[in-house]
């Protein structure tokens, strides 16, 4: 029985929509690659694998975009705590072995699946809920 992690659940909104909007899609990718894992990423296609490993990281680019974006314009008080969050993660999946990927897609999605969801569950549990709260309210204001 897979065990699927990717689903969205309201307790995981940071109560700004455009943000909660992108990490659904986020989401929607996570849940490729385990439909990928489930389905044999072994007969998976060379182009499939460059695909969803472009999207990621196009996708957390422009995510990662908007969310400093609008630190930048509210003068968000943790904003290089949450950029240097933001930069890991995105020097991580720049670094991933696309020659390896090709050649051992069994073993890479994997461990790419499950990186992109120890950051997703820590970081938008964490981070993005603070980020969100402070966001909410100065919009208020
Ligand atoms: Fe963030």
């Amino acid at each position: 029985m897979f065990d699927f992690k990717f689903d969205w659940c309201k307790e995981m909104e940071c109560g700004v929509p455009a943000i909660d909007d992108q990490h659904q899609i986020l989401f929607h990718i996570g849940r490729e690659m385990e439909q990928l894992i489930m389905h044999g990423c072994q007969n998976a296609t060379t182009k499939e694998l460059l695909d969803i490993v472009c999207e990621l990281r196009e996708y957390t680019s422009y995510h990662f975009y908007t969310e400093e974006d609008l630190m930048l314009k509210y003068n968000y008080p943790e904003t290089d705590q949450h950029k240097q969050s933001h930069a890991v993660f995105r020097a991580s999946i720049i670094d991933i072995d696309l020659p390896r990927l090709g050649k051992h897609p069994e073993e890479m999605v994997p461990q790419i699946k499950d990186h992109l969801q120890d950051f997703l569950f820590n970081h938008v549990m964490v981070e993005d809920q603070a980020l969100g709260r402070y966001l909410v309210s100065s919009m208020k204001e």
